[in-house]
């Protein structure tokens, strides 16, 4: 009998990691969660609030086979904190979870970098199942062993490295995303066709297309996109501290808007509009050439963004600055005081490499980026 679902595995150095994916497959995906997880005692199930239904439903498949203690968590950026990830860690062990257990995360990037951490710290490591409800979960976050979560100056300052057990995705989970938060989602997968899969280009488009009339094969389509990218990088830099670094392409500035807006811009947009800022920067001081400028137009428009000027304007460029300051590149490579770090390119498809043959990363004066922030905050989008 065919499977109801499909096998991936995604290598991070040594390790291997199964990935399955289908659609309409929660039954037979939570029973199969339970047999690879040989001799598990129970499960502390962390749940994403904005995902209750789909959450019941695995809760109940799971429940039927082993103890599942279940645990809601809000996903918003300011409760991506230490202090939900020792919440999490006191209720595993006021209820009583062993070295047997496992943290099975449900939801969005939010809450499977919470209780990824969480999983990681738990007795120094416990096994981890993500199932990703989001775009930016399912076909970019958990392609990656980050975990990490935000301190009180800015993103993604503290985490570690953690290879889950397994991720199993039911692409059914991710018709309840609203069209905007889906489409904003998406600029991880224009990221990894810009930096590294030009290839890929005009199935990104098609699958972009598709998303309304074909939603369940456009969104294999786009698993598919995001994993080919980013599979080979990953596999031969786990830590994603050398070559896989292109693929925080946009995160600088992204990083800083998404912070400074309060969550308001969400990770995709933010990564969206940082690709652009960052090709105005790569356009002014590597020569990006102006079809190169065009095909990230090109693309974002296809995520319909709102209007560049109403998203942007209102920021605080002071906070902005700020948080480039403690940008979490820092300490890669060369980089003076009032610069930071970016992965630029100087062709679609190729990043401007390192200053000292280390990660592609260039310094750029924070000013410069503050300029190349206000080109694309005062212009509309070029759709081309
Ligand atoms: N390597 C990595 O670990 C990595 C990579 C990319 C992003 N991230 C992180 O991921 C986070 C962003 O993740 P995100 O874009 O998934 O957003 P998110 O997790 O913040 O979720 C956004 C909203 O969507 C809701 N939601 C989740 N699944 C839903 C569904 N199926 N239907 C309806 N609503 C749903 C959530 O409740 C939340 O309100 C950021 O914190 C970012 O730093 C991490």
């Amino acid at each position: 009998m065919r499977s109801p679902y499909e096998e991936l595995r995604l290598a991070f150095g040594d390790a291997t990691v199964p990935y399955l994916y289908g659609t309409g497959c929660t039954p037979a995906l939570a029973g199969t969660i339970v047999e690879r997880l040989a001799d598990v005692d129970a499960v502390l199930f962390v749940a994403d609030d904005g995902v209750r239904g789909h959450a019941d439903a695995v809760a109940a498949e799971l429940g039927r086979r082993v103890r599942v203690e279940r645990v809601q968590v809000e996903a918003a950026e300011r409760h991506k904190t230490l202090p939900t990830v020792q919440h999490l860690l006191e209720t595993a062990v006021a209820r009583r979870l062993t070295r047997r257990s496992a943290v099975v995360a449900m939801g969005g990037g939010t809450v499977g970098n919470i209780a990824g951490l969480a999983a990681a710290l738990l007795f120094r490591g416990t096994r981890l199942v993500h199932l990703p409800t989001t775009p930016v979960a399912a076909f970019d976050a958990t392609v990656s062993l980050k975990q990490g979560v935000n301190l009180s100056t800015g993103k993604n300052l503290a985490g570690t490295y953690f290879v889950p057990a397994l991720i199993a995705c039911d692409l059914a989970w991710l018709a309840t995303v609203p069209r905007h938060d889906l489409l904003t989602g998406l600029a991880e997968m224009v990221k990894n066709v810009l930096v590294a899969a030009p290839g890929l280009d005009d199935k990104l488009t098609r699958a972009l297309d598709d998303l309304t009339s074909e939603p369940q094969a456009a969104l294999r389509a786009l698993l598919e996109i995001g994993v080919e990218a980013k599979a080979p990088y990953v596999a031969a830099d786990p830590r994603e501290q050398g070559g896989a670094l292109i693929f925080e392409y946009g995160h600088t500035a992204g990083h800083a808007i998404e912070f400074v807006s309060g969550g308001q811009i969400r990770h995709g947009e933010a990564v969206a509009w940082g690709m652009l800022i960052a090709a105005e920067v790569a356009r002014r001081r590597h020569g990006l050439a102006a079809d190169d400028v065009a095909a990230h137009h090109r693309l974002v428009s296809l995520l319909d963004l709102p209007d560049a000027a109403a998203r942007l304007d209102g920021l605080d460029r002071d906070a902005i600055r700020g948080v480039l300051a403690v940008d979490n590149k820092r300490g890669y490579g060369p980089c003076a005081a009032g610069e930071v770090l970016m992965v630029l390119l100087d062709t679609i498809g190729r990043a401007v490499p390192g200053l000292t043959g280390g990660p592609p990363l260039v310094p750029v004066a924070v000013a410069a980026v503050m300029d190349a922030f206000e080109t694309v905050a005062m212009n509309a989008l070029e759709a081309v």
